[in-house]
């Protein structure tokens, strides 16, 4: 027998991804649109022209991967959407569609955490890890380390105190006159950087703790920033440091949650998780202690419908969903209150 078919949609900030995922068979066809142009214009991401644009493009998404895939709408068993965090206008615009789109075609929806979905997303991949394994997840609003027990079971080893990994990204290539959005901006340009110019500051390096700390580095790249003539060279080596202590931070403190936890594999997802270089190092400290890194597909570390559709697949399986069609958004939601929402 064939296995369900569920239709994942995402739309917590700027990117409206669509995905079909079959159980048993896997990724059938995805598809994004992203507003990164749209919103280039005002440095960052405007929540109303967002909410706009996922309006316009969700239904012509949805049927494009459904032509894609060969798939009709009676062949739908089930619909995913992201119920957050993420922009409460932005993350209406699935859950309408989902439940309206659900109600009509008889079928169960469920609501997905967007980080359950960037968490799991290595899993699309093969090889794929396996439970349990220590997750880093590195997005523009996240920096966590978290034990990964099995779906659902996440244990939070430690988290920023303030600004999140890609927000550092983002808010230092701002203050180098980079666009939106700056993390693979920076990582472009540190590509010219001398390594090693200017020593930046790793806050929380040797704590005990495996919490991290980003504001301080923001303010020291405004510093250099201040203090040099900002030649193309300087801005390059200035990018170059800024990638390096973050990397720095993001590297030791993962391999510190394998040491910590006893588990030898390490599961990098979320934007950053795109970073070549970050992705480089992990492999290189991990693999020499004998661990093992899994990255998601790189379309598949920043957000995406597929990640979202596997996710709600697996919730779908497990009679999770509803056919209630009432829905909410959770604009901020803790991982670690999902076990609430899915009442077994
Ligand atoms: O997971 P994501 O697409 O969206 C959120 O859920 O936040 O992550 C976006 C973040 C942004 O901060 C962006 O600058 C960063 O990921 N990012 C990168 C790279 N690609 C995306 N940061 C560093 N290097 C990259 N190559
Ligand atoms: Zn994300």
């Amino acid at each position: 027998m064939k296995g369900q078919i569920t239709l994942g949609i995402e739309s917590s900030c700027d990117e409206t991804g669509i995905a079909l995922y079959q159980l048993g068979r896997g990724l059938l066809a995805h598809a994004l649109h992203t507003q990164v142009a749209m919103h280039s214009e005002y440095g960052g991401v405007v929540p109303e022209l967002a909410s706009r644009d996922h309006v316009r493009r969700a239904v012509p998404l949805i049927r494009q991967v459904m032509k894609q895939a060969n798939v009709g709408l009676d062949q739908i068993d089930g619909i995913a959407y992201t119920q957050g965090p993420g922009l409460g206008g932005a993350l209406l615009v699935g859950a309408s569609i989902a439940n309206s789109l659900g109600f009509a075609l008889d079928i169960p929806t469920i609501g997905i955490h967007h980080l359950e979905g960037h968490l799991l997303s290595p899993l699309l991949s093969d090889p794929a890890p396996e439970f349990p394994f220590v997750a880093l997840l590195v997005s523009g609003g996240h920096t966590q380390l978290m034990r990964v027990e099995g779906i659902g079971q996440y244990e939070l080893l430690g988290e920023t105190v303030d600004d999140a990994a890609g927000e550092a990204f983002d808010k230092s290539a701002k203050l180098l006159g980079l666009g939106y959005p700056g993390g693979p901006a920076l990582a472009k340009l540190a590509q010219s950087g001398n390594p090693g110019k200017y020593k930046l500051p790793r806050p929380m390096l040797h704590s005990n703790s495996l919490d991290f700390s980003f504001s301080g580095l923001k303010t020291a790249v405004l510093t250099l920033v201040r203090q040099n003539d900002l030649s193309e060279q300087v801005r390059a080596d200035i990018a170059c440091a800024t990638q390096e202590a973050i990397i720095d931070v993001l590297a030791h403190k993962a391999r510190a949650a394998l040491a910590q936890t006893g588990l030898t594999q390490l599961v990098v997802a979320g934007g950053v998780g795109a970073n070549r270089l970050l992705r480089d190092r992990l492999t290189r400290d991990i693999e020499k202690r004998g661990g093992r890194v899994f990255y998601p597909e790189l379309e598949f570390c920043t957000d995406n419908g597929a990640m979202i559709a596997y996710a709600g697949a697996l919730r779908l399986a497990e009679n999770q969903g509803s056919k209630d069609y009432r829905f909410d958004v959770r604009p901020r939601w803790n991982l670690q209150e999902i076990e609430s929402r899915y009442p077994r």
